[in-house]
């Protein structure tokens, strides 16, 4: 029996979201099937009120589409506060029905149009001291009938809030509202508290802080960027078995006073004294020394709800050691440059005071450095109640961190045990959907450190840094990291929700503001400003996202004209403020912008918004535009050339940057083309494979290298260890990535002070170019969403032997895995239902190949193939594929410490070699017992007697055997 199902139903991109107020929303699914080439024919959806589908609410029919994903709902108008059970069935090519899948729901929470019964609450003045800003805490006491069927509560706060009822906190969603433009957007949250609720009296409890609302922000120590007060609003709604209803609001009978969380500040930090803890959101609890709340209008813009994911705990770590520095400070070392909080344990007398102080690194000399932190104190302060084990975190403060001073934990001077300190991870609780390995283990580590940078700024909103005194959404670090980061995990609900800020926030004139939320002044530079165009076409690209496009399109739209409208001539921006090519190494001493010009930066990437901006018109069905940019693009392109480009076809600017940009917005042709893509590898050989780009230019390096016909190149720049380069960082113990190619210097010391965040995401955009042309898991961008799948692998020379890559899409898990060995190529592939993929094999030839042991022509699942020049092209459906040929191209591997024996012996000349470094090895039974093993696994083996420096040393060596270099060419 062959087996076809719907699965993994979604509904906006949310397994059973609870609380959504899309009126349309878009339901997606995943087709499993164990047979290849399967294609959806048809499809059914249900809809209901009842999980048990009696009665149903909309009912599609069967519907014969390829369509599985973003199916809109279309039935009857949908009613608040109600959970919609749905089921789909699908019908495929083979003529096979599945069966329902399992039911998934959503339930609405409240339209735009809801008239809401909360008031905004806020304490009295004189209950706060309105100069320390303390988390004050707010609470109701409530009664409730028997036969509670359903309780919700929806509701937000000015500030960053967590509820409590009956003395337990609701949820685990940390720094809710969320950060978005409070004064034009903010979002409201569902929370499902039936099971905390009783008959007979309640009570609910609010504490509330500053946040990003109103506490410290931006490295100009602003205050009160929204508003100078906090407040909440929220309602309960219990519903009863027979169908009546409670509802709890927050409103002028409310009590507030101050609570434990006696200072907090998103970049501070936080000072709690739990001998001011007191339960004050337990029924019995005596509020009679409160006072009352009064009711405030606040300034606040559209109520929406949640529409990006929670952010949560997502991991917890334990700290590898603690030591004491050369300066006697006691510092635990968490092993990994996080971002969240340290919780820790306690036994202590009343009164104690334990302060933990954050900071990423340590300097040359050992000793914790506070210096890259700027204003932010990073600094938590808990004052112990005395009673038990008590155990903290901080409530409404983030730290980036790895290493942590202590100061105050009871004996600490007798050694602090580790077990009782761990580090929670923080984030958006984003799925996480890519991964990659190859041969070089160092690259490896990269790749993680470019996961821990996108987990440490994806914070409710993309952020440069976690750490220093600004955290900001700045839009050209989100523009520059985009590709990888919907590779590494789901940006889906992350950026709708920061793309509808960005478009709440641009400018009447179109300018873009520098960062998003916009909370310093700024707008307009090219590179950042274009995350307008940029971030929902590659959303669009990643899933198919047409909705977002069409919303996003006016904005994308007022981009691009806004750039048009700069200075005399309409097809060239060269004029104004740019940040140019950010932190690049051929800047000029004492600046932070590379030797790029800027007004050659601002045309590219005008040229480049253009060219988007048509397409997107395409995509929807805008025809008159989709011709007017087109045209628009054509004249950029022809300006450009006559304004950087010589009549000789030499571009005005000798930088890598240059070169990249010209080449990768295709903005040269014929032989500038030719000349430019030859100049730019000479420009990478002649630096010794080191590259010079900052933010604009590294993203695109490698791309426009394996474009131009020079991926061995790009390769050799991947693989640098020396300086500057993506593993220098490595090498020097990073476990992020950092804002510097040099943050930490080859002598030890630092970058300024000033600008030193070893936490930014932005040149983790390699991470892109890993995925797609290392591994080889790419698209065909005329289907998005991976729908048409492209499988093309680019061995890189001698220097890595096997890439895998696997992404989960929205249609199911893709792979791409190849290895090459002496003498075999193999590479396996993953293509998920309802898809099919493009598979190139290089250097290959039909007779050759074989899939699953049998020759292509016998293999099923596989629609077409042709060779042409050494290269295999083949068409395929869904299913695992296992695709092998013989090495005989001359494509030759390195011996690395993870060639295995078995393939080292394959070599004539290698056994001598291994016989004068191994002799144990070299003969049987060695031979037979270790012909698995790689030459890695030699050193940990006793009997083989070799060091790793002996194993170095024979790596080297089988190296330099002759028909290497015969086979590599
Ligand atoms: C941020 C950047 C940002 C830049 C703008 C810095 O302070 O950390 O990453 O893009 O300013 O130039």
């Amino acid at each position: 029996m062959t087996h076809l199902k719907a699965a993994s139903l979604t509904t906006e991109y949310r397994t059973n979201p609870l609380g959504i107020d899309c009126k349309k929303p878009r339901l997606s699914w995943k087709i499993i099937s164990d047979e290849r080439g399967t294609l959806q024919q048809s499809y059914q959806i249900q809809v209901s009120e009842h999980p048990t589908f009696d009665t149903l609410l909309w009912n599609t029919g069967i519907i014969h589409s390829q369509e599985s994903l973003h199916l809109p709902y279309e039935g009857p108008d949908l009613k608040e506060r109600t959970r919609y059970f749905y089921r789909v069935k699908v019908w495929d090519n083979k003529s096979r029905e599945s069966a329902w899948s399992e039911t998934a729901w959503w339930e609405t929470a409240l339209f735009a149009e809801y008239d809401w019964k909360a008031q905004w609450i806020t304490p009295d003045e004189e209950v706060i001291d309105r100069l320390s800003e303390p988390a004050f805490c707010l609470r109701k006491e409530f009664q409730l009938q028997n036969d509670i069927a359903s309780a919700r509560i929806y509701g937000t706060g000015l500030g960053l809030y967590e509820l409590y009822v009956n003395g337990e906190r609701v949820g685990d969603e940390l720094f809710a509202p969320g950060w978005t433009s409070y004064h034009k957007r903010l979002q409201y949250q569902t929370y499902d508290i039936t099971s905390q609720l009783q008959a007979g009296p309640n009570a609910f409890g609010i504490m509330l802080a500053d946040g990003w609302y109103k506490g410290n922000m931006t490295w100009e120590n602003k205050r009160h960027i929204y508003g100078d007060r906090r407040a909440a609003f929220f309602e309960l709604h219990v519903r009863y078995n027979d169908g009546t209803e409670d509802i709890i609001v927050t409103d002028p009978s409310w009590k507030a006073a101050l609570g434990p969380v006696v200072y907090s500040e998103i970049y501070q930090g936080e000072k709690y004294d739990a001998r001011l803890e007191e339960g004050f959101s337990l029924p019995d609890f005596d509020d009679s020394s409160w006072s009352l709340v009064q009711e405030q209008q606040m300034p606040v813009g559209q109520l929406i709800a949640q529409e990006n994911w929670p952010t949560k705990v997502t991991e917890v770590i334990k700290p590898i050691a603690v030591f004491t520095t050369p300066s006697g400070e006691t510092v635990i070392d968490m092993g990994q440059n996080m971002v969240g909080r340290i919780r820790f344990f306690v036994k202590a007398d009343k009164g104690t005071k334990i302060i933990l102080k954050h900071a990423e690194v340590l300097d040359k000399d050992g000793n914790i450095y506070f210096g890259n932190l700027r204003k932010a104190d990073q600094q938590v302060e808990y004052i112990a109640k005395g009673i038990g084990l008590e155990n903290y975190a901080p409530h409404f403060s983030f730290q980036g961190f790895r290493y942590v001073r202590v100061e105050g934990y009871p004996n600490q001077e007798n050694g602090l045990s580790l077990e009782h300190f761990v580090g929670e991870v923080i984030h958006t609780d984003m799925e996480p959907t890519g991964e990659f390995e190859c041969s070089n283990p160092l690259v490896n580590k990269l790749q993680e450190n470019i996961k821990w940078g996108q987990r440490g700024n994806f914070l409710d909103v993309p952020t440069d840094c976690p750490q220093r005194d600004e955290r900001l959404g700045w839009t050209g670090d989100a523009q520059v990291f985009i590709q990888t980061a919907l590779f590494n995990y789901h940006g889906g609900p992350f950026f709708t929700k920061w793309l509808r800020d960005l478009k709440a926030e641009q400018h009447p004139d179109g300018g873009v503001p520098f960062v998003i939320p916009a909370v310093v002044g700024g707008a307009n530079a090219a590179a950042w400003g274009d995350a307008a165009t940029i971030i929902p076409w590659e959303i669009y690209k990643a899933y198919g996202d047409k909705r977002l496009l069409a919303e996003q399109y006016d904005s994308m739209k007022a981009w691009v004209e806004y750039m048009r409208r700069q200075g005399e001539n309409e097809y060239l921006w060269i004029v104004g403020f740019n940040f140019g090519d950010w932190l690049a190494l051929d800047a000029p001493s004492g600046s932070y912008s590379g030797a790029t010009p800027k007004d050659f930066i601002a045309t590219a990437f005008y040229a480049h918004s253009t060219r988007i901006l048509r397409d997107a018109a395409k995509v929807l069905g805008k025809w008159e535009d989709a011709k007017s940019y087109g045209l628009l693009l054509e004249n950029i392109i022809e300006a450009f050339n006559h304004e950087f480009v010589s009549k000789s076809g030499r571009l005005v600017s000798p930088t890598q940057t240059a070169h990249v940009l010209a080449l990768i917005f295709d903005l040269v042709d014929g032989d500038v083309k030719k000349r430019t893509a030859h100049e730019l590898n000479e420009l990478i050989i002649n630096n010794n494979y080191h590259l010079t780009t900052g933010f604009v230019g590294t993203p695109y390096l490698c791309f426009a290298l394996s474009k131009a016909g020079h991926h061995e190149t790009a390769v050799k720049l991947l693989l640098q260890e020396g300086y500057p380069s993506w593993l220098y960082s490595v090498k020097k113990g990073a476990t992020t990535i950092w804002e510097h190619w040099d943050g930490i210097k080859e002598d030890g010391s630092f970058w300024s002070d000033d600008m030193n965040s070893f936490n930014h995401y932005a040149y983790g955009a390699i991470g892109d170019w890993m995925y797609r042309k290392v591994a080889g898991l790419d698209m065909d961008e005329e289907l998005p969403a991976y729908k048409r799948i492209r499988i093309q692998p680019a061995f890189a020379g001698i220097h890595l032997t096997y890439a895998k890559a696997a992404f989960e899409s929205m249609y199911g898990r893709i792979q791409s895995a190849w290895s090459i060995t002496a003498d075999k190529i193999e590479l396996k592939v993953e293509i998920p239902a309802n898809t099919t993929a493009e598979i190139v094999l290089p250097f290959a030839q039909t007779a050759n190949v074989s899939e699953g042991g049998n020759p292509l022509a016998q293999a099923n699942g596989i629609y077409t193939y042709k060779e042409k020049d050494d290269t295999v092209t083949l068409t395929v459906g869904s299913g695992s594929y296992h695709f092998q040929y013989d090495n005989k191209n001359g494509l030759m591997v390195e011996f690395t410490k993870n060639s295995r024996l078995i393939d080292v012996l394959a070599h004539q000349s290698s056994a001598a070699i291994l016989d004068k470094h191994a002799p144990w090895i070299a003969k049987p039974p060695g031979i037979f017992a270790m012909r698995t093993k790689t030459l890695q696994e030699l050193a940990e083996f006793p009997e083989a007697n070799l060091t790793k420096n002996q194993v170095d040393a024979l790596i080297e060596e089988l190296n330099t055997i002759e028909w290497k270099a015969e086979l590599v060419k």
